[in-house]
């Protein structure tokens, strides 16, 4: 890893962020050790007296907790105490405490904030129109992405890649969409043996390329075109045509017909002269 992949933009957002936490924790320690200092000051300065009646007063966090909640004390109760009495049961005609109406007003704004941004001047797209707006934004990455890669094959001309690193991509996405039917190991489950010379469709690499471009109609092999580039297919093809002759423990039995490479090629030759 080199310098310029270490200082990315992100990680320079962390760093600063970090730094900037470090320093307000800093900052706040010293305002509460200043004014520790601050109050051990003034009560020097304080008489007797004064300083009894700042004892007794409550504490800060007390005033605020009283505010909050607008406790009646128990002394106080009579006040509030409602004129039913069921059995002994008496009734209390408490308010609401102040932080859960300070809630509920928030929400009702929010509610408002949301109909005007969302419903009324439609500010911000709802779920469906970005729903939308992200497909295309994938679409056009992949049309990207795609634009880049140089496709010098159709599935009649594509030849087999024998690239470790194209294969290793191919046995990847066989891994991952292909083994539920045809097994990690191609022996076969839902879908057909692809270990074995004995082949449905034909067992030419363009017939497997074909075959996962195209599907079977009318079975669970699908066409994978639209979700596979057309690299990307030559690998998985590339990846299940290097699996010939590996004879996986537990494989389905051959199904389909012989395809004998040798014979193609006998074949081709004799047919161009
Ligand atoms: C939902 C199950 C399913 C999935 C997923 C699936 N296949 Fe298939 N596949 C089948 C079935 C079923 C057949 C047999 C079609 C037929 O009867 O001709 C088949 C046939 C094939 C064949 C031709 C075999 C032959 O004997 O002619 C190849 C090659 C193949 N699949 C490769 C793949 C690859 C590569 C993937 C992943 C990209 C894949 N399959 C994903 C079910 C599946």
């Amino acid at each position: 890893m080199n310098n310029s992949q270490l200082f990315t933009p992100e990680m320079m957002l962390y760093i600063t962020v970090g730094l900037v936490f470090v320093v307000s924790l800093l900052v706040l320690l010293l305002s509460v050790y200043v004014l520790q200092v601050l109050k051990a000051f003034v009560e020097k300065q304080m008489t007797e007296e004064q300083r009894v009646a700042a004892a007794a007063e409550p504490s800060w966090f007390a005033q605020l907790w009283q505010k909050w909640n607008d406790f009646k004390p128990i002394e106080k109760e009579d006040e509030i105490l409602l004129d039913h009495n069921y059995d002994g049961i008496k009734e209390l005609d408490n308010h609401l405490p102040p932080w859960w109406k300070g809630l509920f007003y928030v929400t009702i704004a929010y509610a408002v904030i949301y109909l005007l941004v969302f419903h009324v001047f439609q500010t911000a797209p709802l779920q469906e129109e970005k729903y939308d707006m992200e497909m295309a934004a994938a679409a056009a990455l992949k049309a990207s992405q795609e634009a880049d890669l140089v496709i010098d094959f159709d599935e009649n001309t594509v030849t087999a890649s024998t690239d470790a690193v194209e294969l290793a991509d191919g046995q990847k996405f066989f891994e991952v969409q292909c083994a539920v039917c045809h097994k990690a190991d191609g022996g076969g489950l839902a879908g057909p043996n692809l270990t074995d010379q004995y082949w449905k469709n034909g067992g030419s690499f363009t017939d497997i390329y074909k075959v996962i471009k195209n599907g079977v109609t009318g079975t669970a092999m699908i066409p994978w075109e639209s979700q596979l580039n057309p690299i990307r297919m030559r690998n998985v093809a590339s990846y299940v045509q290097s699996l010939q002759g590996t004879n996986p423990p537990g494989a389905l039995p051959p199904d389909g017909d012989l395809y004998d490479p040798q014979q193609e090629e006998l074949e081709t030759i004799s047919n161009d002269y």
